[in-house]
């Protein structure tokens, strides 16, 4: 099934993943906020009508536990986030038309209704299961109360979710070796009963539905995967009091309230989000009943740990209960800081407040987001990454070229001078406005900010190749086309970075003259002439200077350090980085001695002979070593349209528990082999002693074909 391109007629609805309510908002976060409110104003530009709702996550285990760490009652708790959330999003400029959260009346009473149309419908059935338990702290276990090892990849995994590893959710009784997190004993296992959704009946719809989903490929091609091996039935109640209730005044078998499990509430709360918004403006601006259960767009932002809660459980209800299904779901990559893993225990990360308080202007750090990562490709964030971003690009490529020609017109014509765009700058900015429609029904919002920097860096060129500085003497006209051009230049440039750069691209906005905001203008309008006059223009961004970053790098680097010295084992674990680390960038590595190379081939081969190795970007999901073998581990590697499993010659060279997460490459026709035991299906490719591992440097998805 293939989607009429964006705008359509219908109105349309972007969301994206709740924050759970439970603790400071940091880059990671903020990389899919900003992400699909650029999408959304994107998509405004285009023309479509939508919204961009979100609410707090206030359910479940994750607010609960850490709740009860602090003692507070988790209602209080949870409110108390979601205020601080609700403040923070506007100074990023995320935009939400509704932000309201899973606890409020309009999401029981919409989870509730949706619930009871389930049952009605016979998808739910109560089953006998054996539900963890912790006698010391004569407590049942849900979720993230146990921990134990996945049973799919052997990582250490919460209760409901393997989140270190494979990112499969699990059931209540999967996990393996279940501790509690409460006491730390073992825990026992107890009889409850409970309810299932028979997402099971469901396999025939999803996998239509996935045929016709847009977005990023890993969340069409994982369910593909799930729903081969087998759905299972999904537990929907949890043995807890903090959530929403089962409707109709059900209880558990000890005579107290069934309270829903979180994964059901929250996704339901981008209905009640956009219901909320449609309520306030009235239906008649925005209908979000002709979204939710009639034809219109429906596109989910996630984060790829989630795609089976977004891509197999929210359609099978959506189906269910007989609402409209998501069009797109784009989940996006992992971010990295300098390299290593974002880690909120570790302290390595940027927090919201933190980037806020060193004075930063938003618009820059969503620039820097959105066109390093967009809404699918990983993040690494380092202050000098940073720096160079916007020095290069906000500063040198873009402010540059808006200055200089604004400041040019001002001087000598005092805004914009009287003639007609050239035919070869129309073309341009036709061109521009092509790509960005493209790149945003493609979900590539790093592609839209591309398009609208190459505008920027045509028009440095156009005015350094037109030299108009020598014209205004010699042949006025000549000068005054060119800075007509420019003109028009900058302002298709302000209306193609308002979404990413909201405030800046209004700043450009007022300093060519024109009224209103430039949030409500669409992509046309880029061609639309400026108005005659405008005054002095100032310079829109400002550069980052080298002891700037110098002094943010060593603070992020100490607070590291001081959160490691905080817990022994983690210090350990940190150190271990470091080393290979500095080994990494040690000015005397990567060149080696060529009477230790192995000589190169004489032999020549053809295209043909390459092209018939099957070589695939891949990435690695889990790794552990092979019992019995001194150098062999057992990893899973994602490449796209499924997971292989493969035996490589690393686990001595490795720290097999940082690979999870890792790009690699991958020969994937490679003839399989059994090694102690254990079937390898495709070969991982390295370099060296050492088994560098080969990896990609850009943007290639998972599942790309080296070529
Ligand atoms: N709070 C969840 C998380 O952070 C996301 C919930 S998204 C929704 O993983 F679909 F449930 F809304
Ligand atoms: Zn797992």
């Amino acid at each position: 099934m293939s989607h009429e391109d964006f705008p359509t007629d219908e109105p349309a609805v972007v969301t994206c993943g709740l924050p759970y309510a439970n603790g400071d908002l940091h880059i990671g976060h903020l990389r899919g906020y900003i992400g699909a409110d650029a999408f959304n104003r994107a998509l405004q530009t285009l023309g479509q009508e939508t919204a961009y709702v979100c609410g707090s996550d206030m359910h479940g285990t994750p607010v609960a536990v850490n709740a009860e760490q602090q003692g507070v009652d988790p209602e209080d708790f949870a409110l108390e986030w979601h205020d601080q959330y609700e403040e923070t999003f506007p100074k990023f400029n995320v935009d939400f038309d509704n932000y309201g959260h899973t606890h409020d009346e309009t999401n029981t009473e919409l989870t509730q209704d949706i619930v009871r149309k389930l049952d009605d419908e016979g998808y739910i059935y109560e089953k006998e299961i054996q539900v963890a338990y912790d006698p010391e702290a004569d407590q049942y276990l849900p979720d993230r109360y146990v921990e134990g090892t996945c049973p799919y990849c052997g990582e250490k995994a919460r209760g409901d979710e393997c989140d270190e590893g494979c990112q499969r959710h699990l059931e209540p009784g999967e996990v393996e070796d279940p501790t509690s997190t409460i006491t730390g004993n073992p825990a026992e296992y107890r009889e409850r009963t409970h309810k299932f959704f028979e997402v099971s009946e469901f396999s025939d719809f999803l996998t239509e539905f996935l045929d016709g989903l847009e977005g990023t490929s890993n969340a069409r091609n994982q369910p593909r995967q799930w729903i081969e091996d087998g759905l299972q039935d999904w537990c929907i109640t949890r043995d807890m009091d903090w959530g929403i209730d089962y409707p109709n005044g059900e209880t558990d078998d000890s005579g107290d309230d069934l309270v829903l499990y979180v994964w059901v509430d929250a996704p339901i709360e981008y209905i009640s989000s956009t219901k909320q918004y449609s309520e306030r403006v009235g239906t008649d601006e925005y209908d979000w009943e002709q979204v939710w259960k009639g034809d219109g767009e429906i596109m989910h932002i996630i984060g790829r740990d989630i795609i089976q809660h977004h891509t197999i459980f929210w359609p099978a209800m959506l189906e269910g209960a007989e609402y409209n299904k998501p069009r797109g779901i784009a989940a996006t990559g992992f971010i990295t800081i300098n390299g290593k893993g974002l880690s909120t225990s570790r302290n390595r990360a940027i927090w919201a407040k933190e980037y806020l308080d060193e004075g930063f202007h938003p618009d820059l750090l969503r620039y820097y987001l959105t066109t390093t990562g967009g809404l699918q490709q990983d993040v690494d964030f380092s202050w000098d990454a940073f720096q160079e971003t916007v020095n290069g690009e906000l500063v040198g490529t873009v402010g540059n070229f808006w200055y200089r020609s604004l400041l040019f017109a001002y001087r000598n014509y005092e805004g914009t001078p009287d003639a007609d765009v050239s035919e070869e700058v129309r073309e341009r900015i036709e061109g521009a406005i092509g790509d960005v429609r493209e790149n945003v029904n493609d979900y590539s919002m790093r592609g839209v900010g591309q398009a609208a920097t190459r505008l920027a860096q045509f028009g440095n060129e156009y005015i350094q190749r037109n030299e108009p500085w020598k014209l205004t003497d010699e042949d006025p006209e000549a000068a005054a086309q060119v800075i007509r051009d420019c003109v028009q230049i900058a302002k298709a440039v302000a209306v193609l970075l308002e979404p990413i750069t909201p405030d800046k691209a209004q700043e450009l906005w007022a300093q060519i003259g024109e009224d209103g905001d430039v949030a409500d203008a669409h992509l046309e309008d880029a061609l639309e002439a400026p108005p005659r006059n405008f005054d002095e223009p100032g310079e829109l961004f400002e550069k980052i200077e080298d002891d700037r970053v110098a002094d943010l790098t060593e603070k992020l680097e100490e607070r590291v350090a001081a959160a490691a010295d905080d817990d022994d084992e983690t210090a350990a674990a940190d150190a271990d980085e470091t080393e290979s680390d500095d080994s990494d960038t040690g000015e005397s590595e990567g060149m080696a001695d060529t009477d230790d190379l192995e000589p190169l081939a004489d032999e020549r081969i053809g295209f043909d002979d390459f092209q018939e190795l099957d070589i695939r970007v891949g990435r690695i999901e889990s790794a552990e070593g092979i019992e019995g073998a001194d150098d062999l581990a057992r990893l899973e590697v994602d490449i796209g349209f499924e997971t292989r499993q493969v035996v490589a010659g690393i686990k001595q060279l490795h720290d097999l528990d940082e690979l999870p997460g890792e790009k690699c490459v991958l020969l994937a026709n490679m003839e399989k082999a059994e090694l102690f035991g254990v079937e390898s299906n495709g070969m991982i490719l390295a370099a060296g002693e050492e088994a560098d591992l080969l990896t990609t440097h850009g943007d290639a998805a998972v599942g790309e074909k080296i070529r």
